[in-house]
């Protein structure tokens, strides 16, 4: 244990416990009390306090005096500070120079990695890959906490299922299984299994709960939702979070239901700690408590700092309405000083596994900081992790072969578009402090795998605004060239936080640019970057090969270059529904068939007039330069009784000319229930890899356990009858056999 440069208080506590060694929960358990036996109230208070550095802010700042509340001890904990050189001194000022010494906690938006950056979560969501996402988390970790930080405001878990919302490029998508093993692969990521050591961050899972479904996908709006979707679509994910012992939680901006969360009783304490037995600390979002008052549950701050602490809230991230108010509170025996304790000591367990209380500097090396930042580690696998993103979405023969993989023999190569040799907003939203230094652009990294060919590279017009002067000189080189390469798409502040929308066309004049490049006759190849679906009708009508890169990171380049040359075969499946137009919203695959379901013969039936159901991309889709084939789903039996399992099995066969990776899927359906089921639900997903002509045998097995769900009383249960398992490439599967749950 190291004592060095801890104030004389905690010296004596150190020395207190390591007098008595006892087991570790004991020890610190004891270590924790007599800390805050010698803690003043306002002290207290200040553990429970979270405030901006300045850098890097998403609302208002309200306090910029933080360096002072430090040193006075009204602050506990710091946000977007970070740098080794940065935080030490921060770190100093709280340890050497305020009386208890109590080391601060950093915390970060570390979203997709910190300064090397990985794909946006939803592009990684698409790999159905928890192993790869996992890594990705460690090594941003890794990176972030070599960086002076020790706590990360991730994993987003929030299910969306609609592509307005700008932030559901921060999620993984639209289904729960897949949602929930990506938070569970995530928290195990960033924690790994000790919170002290160097290499890892606590982390957060947010934003409890349902921030994923504002109304029309507006970002901060009321979510009102039946109490049975919120079970089964929603909070599953959160739960997996918890389960794979996620150090902190924070409350979410949203009401649900009438109830502002960070109000909220019944999911902050009720579900949250009594149903889930969540133990760590609860975190509001930025300025939370304040937004009582606007969304109308509070009279003042006062009234909202008492709201958000009976609800369930340990730490107020920025408001300063636990600074200012809750000691009133427990002068006037709204609270008793007791009940501060038990957030504070959530507060202190957290900084004691992080090991702060051993070395409070822990985080705080330089010689670390040079060596891990953008190492080799996490630039291969912001390249692995870029490849195993990007969704091949068309890919149609012109004059007889496939346009994609681009042939080397091709000479004269156009690449058109605002992201052709774009650094930053192919890092997308929330990519903190990512180093547009280090990306390697599209135009880069196809000048490296086309070294014979003649490229040139013109963007053509911006993401915004309907300036088309570029038009000429782009149409002119597009016709002039073999090949188009067209990397158009969203910047980094077109998806995520605030950053709703619409319209979910290309923006600005990207689609009449496409349309022109198209006139000229030249094949077209559309790289698409984006922060979410957008609706890409035409492009799919007109253009032969679409490749969905979305933001891709810090080796964008090099991974749409393989890609592009076949060097990789893609394998990504889409994490959510492509709808065709805004209208078509929310559309999912998960849906009712309602009591009339669409037939072509019945007007009367559930239906637009002037568009699909169906949406263009399935969840679930995507293509490989393979073709891979089905054989005949076999079940092992065609009843189970209550406990019981059934295995179902499938072969697949790779009928193309390269090796590649094929994602399983295995959907049920519960044909007849106390309540309306979905038509399909996830239940099961295998990623193979085939060579040539190689074929393998797939089996999922199904369990009681997967077929339940809230009946009619709201009783988690699965309800004997007849079942479907649907198993096949994407959502859309036809193929299925029948099996009965018996009573
Ligand atoms: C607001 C965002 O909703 C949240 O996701 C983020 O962690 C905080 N700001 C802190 O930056």
């Amino acid at each position: 244990m190291r004592l060095l440069m801890i104030t004389t208080g905690l010296l004596l506590l150190l020395a207190v416990s390591c007098d008595h060694p006892e087991t570790g929960s004991a020890q610190k358990e004891k270590f924790i009390d007599s800390l805050l036996s010698e803690m003043t109230l306002e002290e207290k208070i200040g553990q429970l306090t979270l405030f901006t550095s300045g850098w890097d802010i998403t609302g208002p700042v309200l306090n910029e005096n933080y360096r002072q509340d430090i040193l006075s001890g009204r602050c506990g904990n710091l946000f977007n500070a970070h740098t080794v050189a940065y935080n030490r001194e921060l770190q100093r000022m709280a340890v050497e120079e305020t009386r208890l010494g109590i080391p601060l906690l950093f915390g970060y938006d570390v979203i997709h990695g910190h300064r090397t950056i990985f794909p946006i979560p939803l592009a990684e969501a698409c790999s159905w890959d928890p192993g790869m996402v996992k890594k990705t988390a460690a090594l941003s970790a890794k990176e972030a906490a070599a960086s002076g930080l020790n706590w990360t405001f991730n994993p987003m878990v929030d299910i969306a299922r609609d592509p307005r919302w700008g932030r559901i490029a921060e999620g993984s998508g639209e289904d729960p299984l897949l949602g929930s093993l990506y938070a569970h692969a995530r928290v195990e990521g960033y924690q790994g299994t000790d919170l002290s050591d160097v290499f890892t961050l606590a982390a957060c899972v947010k934003h409890f709960a349902v921030y994923g479904a504002p109304q029309a996908g507006r970002d901060y709006h009321v979510v009102d939702l039946s109490e049975r979707t919120i079970r089964e679509v929603y909070l599953p994910p959160y739960k997996a979070a918890v389960d794979a012992g996620v150090a902190t939680v924070m409350s979410s901006f949203n009401e649900i239901n009438g109830v502002p969360v960070t109000a909220s009783k019944a999911y902050l304490t009720d579900i949250l700690r009594d149903k889930w037995g969540f133990k760590g600390m609860v975190v509001t979002d930025y300025t939370s408590i304040n937004e009582l008052i606007p969304h109308g549950v509070a009279e003042d701050l006062k009234h909202a700092g008492e709201l958000a602490f009976r609800a369930g809230v340990d730490m107020d991230m920025q408001g300063s309405v636990f600074n200012d108010y809750l000691a009133e509170l427990v002068n006037e025996g709204v609270f008793s000083e007791e009940d501060v304790n038990r957030a504070v000591k959530r507060v202190l367990a957290l900084k004691y596994d992080l090991g702060l209380f051993d070395d409070p500097y822990r985080y705080l090396d330089e010689e670390r900081e040079k060596a891990v930042l953008y190492s080799d580690e996490l630039m291969e696998h912001a390249l692995v992790a870029a490849r195993k993103s990007m969704v091949l979405l068309k890919n149609e023969p012109v004059n007889g072969t496939p346009l994609l993989p681009v042939q080397q023999s091709v000479k004269k190569i156009a690449l058109i578009g605002p992201l052709a040799d774009n650094r930053v907003d192919v890092m997308g939203t929330w990519h903190a402090s990512g180093d547009a230094g280090k990306v390697v652009t599209v135009e880069e990294g196809l000048r490296k795998k086309f070294p014979a060919a003649s490229i040139k590279v013109l963007k053509g017009c911006d993401f915004t605004g309907n300036d088309m002067s570029g038009f000429r000189a782009a149409i002119s080189l597009a016709g002039q060239s073999d090949l188009v390469i067209l990397a158009i798409g969203e910047n980094h502040q077109q998806s995520g936080e605030a950053a709703s929308r619409t319209c979910l066309d290309l923006p600005g004049v990207q689609q009449q640019l496409l349309e022109k490049i198209h006139e000229t006759g030249t094949p077209v190849v559309a790289v698409v970057f984006a922060g979410r679906p957008l609706t890409i009708n035409w492009m799919d009508e007109h253009i032969p090969a679409i490749l969905y890169a979305w933001h891709p990171g810090t080796r964008t380049g090099d991974a749409v270059a393989d890609i592009l040359s076949g060097d990789c075969n893609p394998s990504a499946k889409l994490a959510i529904t492509f709808p065709r137009n805004v209208g078509q919203i929310p559309v999912f695959y998960n849906t009712k068939n309602t009591g009339r379901p669409f037939n072509a013969e019945n007007k009367y039936t559930s239906k637009y007039l002037d568009a699909l159901n169906e949406p263009l991309y399935p969840f679930g889709y995507g293509l490989s330069y393979s073709t891979f084939e089905y054989g005949t789903i076999s079940p092992d039996k065609n009843s189970i009784s209550a406990g019981d399992s059934l295995t179902v099995s499938v072969t697949v066969k790779n009928t193309g000319k390269c090796a590649g990776e094929e994602i399983v899927q295995c959907y049920v359906r519960d044909l007849v229930g106390s309540v309306t089921r979905p038509l399909k639900e996830l239940k099961g997903f295998s990623k193979i890899s085939l060579d040539p002509g190689e074929e393998k045998l797939v089996q999922f097995t199904i369990t009681e356990d997967d077929l339940r769900f809230y009946d009619i009383n709201m009783e988690y249960r699965a309800e004997p009858g007849e079942f479907r398992i649907y198993v096949g490439p994407h959502s859309q599967v036809d193929e299925y056999v029948t099996f009965t749950l018996n009573r």
